[in-house]
């Protein structure tokens, strides 16, 4: 069985992380979706928030899961048995940022190639910065956030005002 990690900071899941781990299910076996922490980042969303959005969002996937990791990308994929990243690419800064962790995931885990799927062109615009940034400014997020987890995110919302 072919595992595949999607790994990220999913602050919050956009459509755009749908529509990759989606077509990591229909290439690898079974796909898990790994809520990270970035240490480059502040999070807008707690890990417990932005893991209960992912599996909301990812729940019709059959041979997807999602689960959360504080530690070392590696160490999790080594310890899931997966053979691949899949992360997206929205252009040539993505390219450079995703060559240079692929290389740096490949040192501490030889066995563990990164895969990466252009972003489709009606979601080269959409990130987790700007649906934060929507969210701020309080409009709609429909577009920019996938079906299935509005409802989880409309309750985190309310709990937060
Ligand atoms: O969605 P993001 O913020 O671009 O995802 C980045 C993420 C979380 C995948 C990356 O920061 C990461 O892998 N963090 C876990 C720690 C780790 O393994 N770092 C790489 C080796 S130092």
């Amino acid at each position: 069985m072919k595992t595949a990690i999607c790994p990220g900071s999913f602050d919050p899941i956009t459509v755009g992380h749908m529509d990759l781990v989606s077509r990591a299910a229909a290439i690898f076996d079974r796909v898990i979706l790994c809520v990270m922490v970035n240490g480059e980042k502040h999070h807008m969303f707690s890990l417990e928030e932005r893991l209960e959005l992912a599996r909301a969002a990812i729940a019709s996937l059959p041979n997807a899961q999602a689960e959360a990791c504080g530690g070392l990308l590696a160490d999790f994929a080594r310890e899931k048995g997966a053979c691949a990243l899949v992360k997206g690419v929205r252009g040539g800064g993505d390219l450079d940022w995703e060559t240079q962790m692929a290389q740096i995931n490949r040192d501490l885990c030889p066995a563990l190639d990164t895969v990466l799927l252009p972003a489709r062109p009606e979601h080269l615009h959409i990130s987790s910065t700007l649906a934060r940034e929507m969210l701020r400014h309080h409009q709609s997020l429909d577009r920019y956030i996938p079906a299935g987890a509005m409802g989880a995110l409309n309750r985190i919302r309310q709990g937060k005002v």
